[in-house]
């Protein structure tokens, strides 16, 4: 199980500079005036672990850097985990991405991974149920393997029913009948997944909203299927099968989990509809939080946890709850900020290391 990175190295890397940057197990602080590459950091821990970034529309040519020696982004990483110290790395070119553990080819790094808190992600988590369903997929895959299987299986299928419906082949009918059972399956598996990691997680949201920002407020998140909950995989391509002269009209598919919701209760108003921005991004952070509770508790799992300068959501009250909350938490956290009160409160958590970056060099204390 993955604990902490304890070093990472990386060349051509956006503007960050080829020298090691060391990592303390639990607390680190990265200050730096805008535009320095604090979040750039994150990016590249964040990359390694997950291959892709947290930054929408970002490949290859947008994170090579601009005076790059050769065209290859390499991130390399010793990173400490249950099993002992390992050699994590990641080296991405124009046609191939290669990823390492100990020198062998590892498609994820089994029990650890990063979740990345950033603010700015809640205006388009509270903008779209897409955003909505992206974000609790990520979660959700986090914890359960087979989920991650059973998405990509039901994409193929949405991908294969949407082409059918599309150009009609030959054996359409037979097709459609088929992929509709298939469908009908998956469905059945997604809809128990993410009703189950939905209930999971209300068990943490008011309390950490509590912690968090000192107001007693219910929040829940409500899962709003476009299928109806509860029913059988048989009964499910059924479903499918009477929308096939609907869907055919727009040739596509009308109704399934790729089109599913999940709505934000905020004292039981939709927090869409009745919260401040203040308060949507509010929720959002202790959505994250809470989820972050939900796998410690249920799975013993400790992600890295990158958070992008928040400061600038919270008064300072609320930057004492936070820090007070991260500081009980027994886990590698990389916050940045570019607010130096912010920083120095930060810094008075025991053991917390101070990072400090400027122009993409890295000066540690
Ligand atoms: N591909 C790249 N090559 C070199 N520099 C880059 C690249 N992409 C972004 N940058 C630089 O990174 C800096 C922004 O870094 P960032 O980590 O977002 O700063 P902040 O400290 O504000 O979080 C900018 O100066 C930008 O020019
Ligand atoms: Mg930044």
């Amino acid at each position: 199980m993955l604990l902490s990175v304890q070093k990472i190295f990386v060349e051509n890397f956006r503007n960050i500079k080829p020298l090691p940057i060391e990592f303390a197990p639990f607390i680190n602080v990265v200050f730096g005036k805008n535009g320095n590459g604090k979040t750039n950091i994150l990016e590249a821990i964040h990359l390694l672990f997950k291959k892709k970034s947290f930054k929408k529309n970002t490949g290859f040519s947008q994170i090579l850097s601009y005076d790059n020696e050769d065209p290859f982004v390499s991130i390399k990483a010793a990173i400490s985990t249950t099993e002992g110290l390992q050699n994590l790395s990641l080296r991405i070119s124009r046609d191939k991405t290669e990823h390492l553990l100990n020198g062998k080819k590892s498609k994820t790094i089994r029990n650890g991974t990063t979740l990345f808190i950033g603010p700015f992600d809640s205006g388009p988590f509270f903008l779209g149920a897409g955003e909505r369903r992206e974000l609790i997929d990520e979660l959700i895959c986090e914890t359960n393997d087979d989920y991650k299987k059973i998405l990509k299986k039901y994409f193929v299928a949405l991908r294969f029913r949407n082409i059918l419906l599309q150009k009609k082949p030959v054996k359409y009918h037979e097709q459609i009948k088929a992929i509709n059972l298939q469908m009908g399956e998956y469905s059945f598996f997604l809809h128990f997944a993410r009703n189950q990691y939905v209930e999971n997680l209300n068990k943490y949201l008011t309390e950490t909203y509590k912690q968090l920002f000192s107001d007693e407020i219910n929040l829940k998140i409500q899962y709003s299927p476009t299928l109806p909950l509860g029913r059988s995989a048989e009964e499910i391509s059924k479903i499918f099968a009477t929308s096939v002269e609907k869907d055919e009209k727009v040739c596509h598919t009308t109704v399934g989990p790729h089109r599913d919701d999940y709505i934000v209760l905020f004292n039981n108003y939709n927090a869409v509809e009745f919260c401040s921005l203040g308060q949507q991004k509010m929720a959002y952070l202790s959505i994250l939080f809470g989820h972050l509770d939900l796998v410690l508790e249920q799975h013993d799992l400790k992600p890295i946890i990158l958070i992008d300068d928040i400061s600038g959501e919270l008064d300072s009250v609320r930057w004492l709850n936070l820090i007070n909350f991260l500081s009980k938490r027994r886990q590698q956290i990389i916050i940045t900020t570019a607010n130096e009160a912010f920083k120095d409160a930060l810094n008075t958590i025991q053991h917390a290391k101070s990072i400090f970056v400027s122009s993409g060099e890295i000066y540690t204390t």
